[in-house]
């Protein structure tokens, strides 16, 4: 299988190092071999026919330097090109999110369909703009698309609804969808320390970003509400869809309480036919959402198996490139039963 990396950051270099790891593996367990033959970043292309030596360049990019410093690469070659002129199984698109447009993911997800390939990708942005779109493409150009990084990090969520349990009515998930927040509000709840307090060391350890609002205003959350509306329910939600509340106006005094009368407060998305929505909530101690630090949860009902529940590590290199890699056999194995 030849694959493209578009986007060589954390979750590009991870993908990368999981490849390494596990290439072996891939081939005697599931019959897969793996060649990467091009990467890009912002700056431009590593590309060769033969695969990357992925180790050399995570050496350059760890060192300081860029994809394009590769040995032959290919300096403001950019990912459009790339994705129509080298021949590829697989295009992993792996750049910033953008909520507003869904660049450049958007355009890069759509040439790359075009051109026969399948896409597998972490980003929100084109799924957010253009889902419906998106499927449509994918269809009408015979091509895989895969998105399981997307929402939740590690846990294989949309996997979990659309194969494991079809035959169920999925009649609302809800979910623990931010691990910047729960970090947050789980400190809140244990130290009684402000959220101001609380969001600042969260940035100093890297947990919150510099500019935190798409975290904390609930956006993110809403984005992977809106994806999960339109992967496991059937619909065409867009993100003016989701009513939105972030934890801003959550105080030590609220947490406190909640904790006090068995309760803990936890920033819910919440995706039914009716209702779109994130915004914090009281949630039982004990319950399946009541998960600590930056772990995520999700909490599928359902007619016949009603409540199922799974959780784990919703980002992070390591922890994505697990849903990257489980995408990346999906696709090989329903590709090999065509
Ligand atoms: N980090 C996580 O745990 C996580 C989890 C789930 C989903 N996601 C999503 O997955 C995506 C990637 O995340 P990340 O953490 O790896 O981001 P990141 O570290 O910022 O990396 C983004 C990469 O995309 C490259 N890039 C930017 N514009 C480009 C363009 N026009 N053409 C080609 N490459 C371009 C960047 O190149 P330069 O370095 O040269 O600018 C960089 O290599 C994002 O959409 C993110 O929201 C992340």
């Amino acid at each position: 299988m030849r694959l493209v990396l578009i986007g060589f950051g954390n979750l590009g270099r991870g993908l990368a190092r999981a490849l390494l790891d596990k290439g072996r593996a891939l081939h005697s367990s599931y019959g897969l071999r793996t060649k990467v033959v091009a990467v890009v970043d912002e700056y431009g292309a590593a590309v060769d026919d033969g695969g990357v030596n992925l180790r050399r360049l995570l050496q350059i990019v760890e060192g300081g330097g860029q994809v394009p410093d590769y040995p032959g690469g290919k300096r403001e070659k950019p990912a459009v090109e790339v994705i129509e002129e080298v021949e590829a199984d697989v295009v992993f698109e792996l750049t910033p999110t953008n909520i507003e447009t869904g660049e450049p993911g958007l355009t890069h997800i759509q040439r790359a369909m075009r051109a026969g390939r399948h896409v597998i990708t972490s980003n929100k942005g084109p799924l957010v703009v253009a889902f419906s779109e998106l499927e449509r493409l994918a269809e009408e150009s015979e091509v895989e698309f895969r998105y399981s990084a997307s929402v939740g990090g590690a846990i294989p969520v949309i996997d979990l609804a659309k194969n494991l349990l079809a035959g169920n009515e999925i009649r609302a998930i809800r979910g623990v969808l931010n691990g910047t927040t729960n970090y947050i509000l789980t400190r809140m709840s244990k130290e009684g320390v402000p959220f101001d307090v609380v969001l600042r060391e969260a940035q100093e350890l890297g947990i919150a970003e510099k500019d935190p609002t798409l975290d904390v205003d609930g956006i993110d959350a809403a984005c992977k509400v809106v994806i999960l509306a339109n992967a496991i329910l059937g619909m065409d939600a867009k993100l003016a869809d989701v009513k939105v509340t972030g934890i801003r106006n959550v105080t030590p005094e609220v947490t406190k309480l909640a904790r006090e009368t068995g309760y803990t407060v936890k920033l819910v998305g919440v995706a039914k036919p009716d209702l779109l929505e994130v915004a914090p909530k009281l949630v039982p101690l004990g319950h399946p959402l009541a998960v600590g630090g930056t772990l995520n949860a999700v909490t599928l009902e359902m007619d016949l198996a009603r409540e199922i529940s799974i959780t784990g590590f919703g980002a992070g290199p390591r922890e994505t490139a697990s849903a990257l890699i489980g995408d990346m056999i999906s696709i090989h194995r329903s590709v090999g039963a065509r």
